[in-house]
């Protein structure tokens, strides 16, 4: 296996770097104080290609591989969570559905904006009573000749407010459960579509999460993804690069704590030395460095392996679930290191480690991905 990073990746890496420096650690406390969505620093976070990373040129992405984008997510990661599960949503569960399955008019009215950081997306499957168990989709979509009538509420929706094109998954045939979903292409704006109001979260307090109304919204069939009940494969299939993604997310969140713990633990002194001359403040660091190593091998494996052309399920599920508890645990260890300081805003590390609890619940909690795993293993 090759660990060294190619020259294009490094330089994104970077590029991802000096924009956290300098566009958003600025701003990042009162963002979250304020519950603000950072749109200033997405739209520019946009037209440097971040928002459709991935995807073909020839659809105005930036045509780099899973690992570039696991190497930004990273960076962003490690500054504001807010933005980067905007950047996560748009490129791994939008753009990929709509590129991979959507068809060229598709392509054409959706995928270009979206790739070239115009408008952002969200991905609306979770419901009041469908959030970890997604076959249960309530959201019905009655096949009505050339459109499909949509009735129903989500849940839980990141960008919920801000989208501008939403890929909704509904039910148009319950006796065919889950191969009777389909994935529509709704607009924001459409009659009958209402967005509900911004949940107050503990964190990543930035990205707007709402409930979405649709209340006989007509969406025209040429706004369904792929074949007639593909949806839940659609939905499975973007949320295992999805968690690539998150479990970048989970990484950078981890990495910018322990950089923030250890420059605290050169400088701050107690006992006549700095406190990372004590073995009990070296030690945490230490196992800190080594927790994050470890998740950092799994995330970019899952991301090597989607490069390759291989199965990245079972991997992807793994690094998510490895990467967001040790972003918690060493959030929640940075945070004691800081002592007092670490429990105030001011310090940044209270903010990471309420982002991070978050990396353990969406996108298929701890337990979901356990749940993923233990079908590979089953399998084998
Ligand atoms: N990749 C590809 N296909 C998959 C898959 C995967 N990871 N998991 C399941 N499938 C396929 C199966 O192969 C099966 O296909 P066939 O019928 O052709 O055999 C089909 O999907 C049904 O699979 P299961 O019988 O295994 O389904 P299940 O109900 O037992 O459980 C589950 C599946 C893994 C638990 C799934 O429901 C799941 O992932 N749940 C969590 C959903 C989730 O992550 N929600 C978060 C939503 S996004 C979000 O957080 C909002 C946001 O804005 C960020």
């Amino acid at each position: 296996m090759n660990f060294e990073f190619t020259e294009e990746q490094l330089m994104i890496k970077q590029a991802a770097k000096d924009f956290a420096r300098a566009e958003l650690l600025k701003g990042v406390i009162e963002r979250d104080n304020n519950a603000e969505f950072p749109a200033e620093q997405i739209k520019k976070l946009g037209e440097l290609g971040f928002l459709g990373m991935m995807v073909d040129p020839k659809y105005d992405g930036a045509g780099m591989d899973a690992l570039s984008y696991v190497l930004a997510i990273e960076e962003i990661s490690k500054i504001d969570s807010s933005v980067s599960v905007v950047m996560s949503v748009n490129n791994s569960l939008v753009c990929y559905g709509l590129e991979h399955y959507g068809t060229e008019e598709q392509k054409e009215k959706y995928l270009k904006p979206l790739a070239r950081g115009e408008i952002i997306g969200a991905f609306a499957l979770s419901e009041p009573e469908a959030g970890s168990d997604a076959t249960q989709q309530r959201t019905t979509a009655e096949d009505k000749g050339d459109y499909y009538l949509l009735n129903g509420t989500k849940n839980w929706i990141t960008s919920g407010k801000n989208a501008s094109v939403y890929i909704v998954f509904a039910q148009t045939d319950a006796e065919k459960r889950h191969k009777g979903i389909n994935a529509l292409i709704v607009e924001k704006g459409m009659e009958g579509f209402e967005v509900g109001v911004k949940e107050d979260k503990m964190g990543m307090r930035g990205s707007d999460t709402t409930s979405l109304m649709f209340n006989d919204v007509k969406v025209p069939k040429a706004n369904r993804i792929g074949e007639e009940g593909f949806g839940f494969k659609l939905a499975m299939s973007s949320l295992n690069g999805g968690r690539i993604g998150i479990a970048a997310q989970a990484l950078g969140i981890a990495q910018g704590a322990l950089d923030l713990a250890l420059a605290y633990a050169k400088e701050r002194k107690a006992f006549g030395k700095a406190i990372i001359d004590h073995q009990a403040i070296a030690f945490k660091l230490s196992d800190m460095e080594a927790a994050i190593e470890a998740a950092r091998l799994l995330v970019y494996k899952a991301a090597w392996l989607k490069d390759e052309g291989k199965d990245y399920t079972h991997a992807s599920a793994i690094a998510k679930l490895t990467a967001a508890e040790t972003a918690m645990k060493v959030t929640t260890e940075a945070v004691q290191i800081h002592g007092g300081y670490g429990y105030v805003k001011e310090y940044h590390v209270e903010r990471l480690m309420r982002d991070a609890k978050l990396t353990q619940i969406y996108e298929g909690t701890s337990e979901i991905q356990k749940i993923v795993i233990s079908r590979g293993l089953l399998k084998r």
